[in-house]
């Protein structure tokens, strides 16, 4: 007989209490046969089989537009509005979502930009290369991933400081206080959904090689996306595909300054690079949780979850569990790729559409930072972001670098 999980004596676990590596070793105090915590929104998983398990169970529905209604936030077309985007669309609605756009963003796609993110990446090196000082997020990961962004869809050139400054807007979605800046964000999505209709319709007629054209000519079985699911595609693009990206090569880099050999490995070796990508997202990644919520009662392992149960995945420490990963709080960019996956890119109906585009970004910047930015330190103190459920990296990261 299942039980009901209110009736269940839990451990507590916030997600935003201390630091990283406390709450980490507050888990590993956890006697060993724990995978359900009590917190904040409800319930968490931070087992490897149970992450999975939660992510590829299409009963459990992303959580990702019930965030902002959590922090107290009512506007009801703000609202509306990310419960229309593909993150959190569930059901047949998604599968037919994501049948149209996944080719789209195949590797091969995300191939094409490649040459075009290493001249971005030189460029941003430049101009600290003689000094050999930087703030690392200010120089590189701020200003990293928008011409990638608007190299892919097709915006010109002349328009990408007006799409960087839209982005940011937008981006403040994920801001601690988003109540206050909810106008700022809504405008902001107003102006870049007018400007991403323009640029279909002239996709439309004078069709050319990148994102917002295959996403027009995408059809299956005769059925296309429409002019709305292609402007909301462009936003999805923008709020999953901007942050994360610059998020996780802050995160890569931290750590890579606090294994210094690995980094002049990376320099030497850089077919490393796709190791080196997997492995400091499995150790250190951006995204360290995601949520859902029970869309019915959910009997699963021998508990009942009523529906709108909330239920935090914990990415972060699935990634670091030692019967899936080796040695798994080891840093190591020779180790031997596991059988597993690591979870930082998610699981499941929700996996990343920007997965490929995203390990060519890093993959292409990681090897040229280690052999640009030889003996690579910090200088002065890292500030971070809050640790809490949003994308987690650094704020501010001074660095020093050479001679080599
Ligand atoms: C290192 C960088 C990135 C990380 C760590 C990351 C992580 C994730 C995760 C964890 C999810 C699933 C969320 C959930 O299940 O609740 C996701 C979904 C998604 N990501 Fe990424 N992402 C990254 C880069 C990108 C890029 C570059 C793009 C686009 C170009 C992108 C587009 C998307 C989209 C559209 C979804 C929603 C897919 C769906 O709901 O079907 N991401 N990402």
């Amino acid at each position: 007989m299942a039980t009901p999980a209110a009736e269940l004596d839990l451990p507590e676990i916030g997600f935003d209490e201390g630091t990283f590596e406390q709450r980490m070793a507050m888990r590993a105090a956890l006697p060993q046969d724990t995978w359900l915590v009590r917190n904040l929104i409800g319930y968490g998983v931070l087992r490897y089989e149970d992450a999975v398990g939660i992510l590829r169970d299409k009963r459990w529905h992303s959580a990702s537009a019930r965030i902002p209604e959590l922090m107290g936030i009512t506007r009801a077309d703000f609202l509306a509005r990310q419960r229309g985007s593909i993150l959190s669309t569930e059901g047949d609605e998604h599968v037919r979502l994501r049948r149209l756009v996944a080719p789209a963003f195949n590797p091969r796609a995300a191939d094409r930009l490649r040459p075009f993110m290493r001249d971005v990446m030189n460029s941003l090196i430049d101009p600290v290369a003689a000094t050999g000082r930087a703030d690392f997020v200010a120089d590189i990961t701020e200003p990293y991933p928008i011409p990638i962004i608007c190299e892919l869809l097709g915006a010109p050139k002349s328009d990408w400081q007006l799409f960087s400054r839209l982005a940011t807007d937008i981006l403040e979605v994920f801001s601690a206080d988003l109540a206050d800046k909810i106008d700022l964000v809504m405008n902001a999505q107003d102006e870049m959904d007018a400007y991403t209709r323009e640029l279909i319709a002239e996709r439309r007629s004078k069709p050319a090689d990148d994102l917002l054209t295959d996403l027009i000519a995408a059809e299956e079985a005769g059925d296309k996306l429409t002019n709305d699911e292609l402007v909301m595609m462009v936003n999805a693009v923008i709020v999953a595909g901007t942050d994360t990206t610059r998020n996780q090569l802050g995160c890569a880099v931290a750590m890579f300054a606090q294994h210094p050999e690995q980094w002049a490995l990376l320099a030497e070796r850089p077919e490393l690079a796709g190791r080196a990508v997997e492995e400091s997202m499995r150790y250190f990644g951006a995204v360290r949780g995601t949520a859902r919520f029970a869309s019915c009662d959910i009997e699963y392992r021998d508990v009942v979850f009523p529906p709108g149960t909330f239920m935090s995945i914990g990415i972060a420490d699935a990634n670091r569990q030692g019967d899936v990963f080796p040695d798994p709080d080891t840093f190591d960019i020779t180790k031997p790729a596991s059988e597993q996956p690591q979870l930082t890119f998610g699981s499941g109906i929700h996996y990343c559409l920007g997965a490929s585009l995203a390990r060519a970004e890093l993959q292409e910047a990681l090897p040229l930072l280690a052999q640009r930015m030889p003996n690579l330190r910090i200088d002065g103190e890292i500030t971070w972001k809050p640790d809490g459920v949003g994308i987690f990296g650094p704020a501010h990261m001074p660095i020093a670098f050479g001679p080599s």
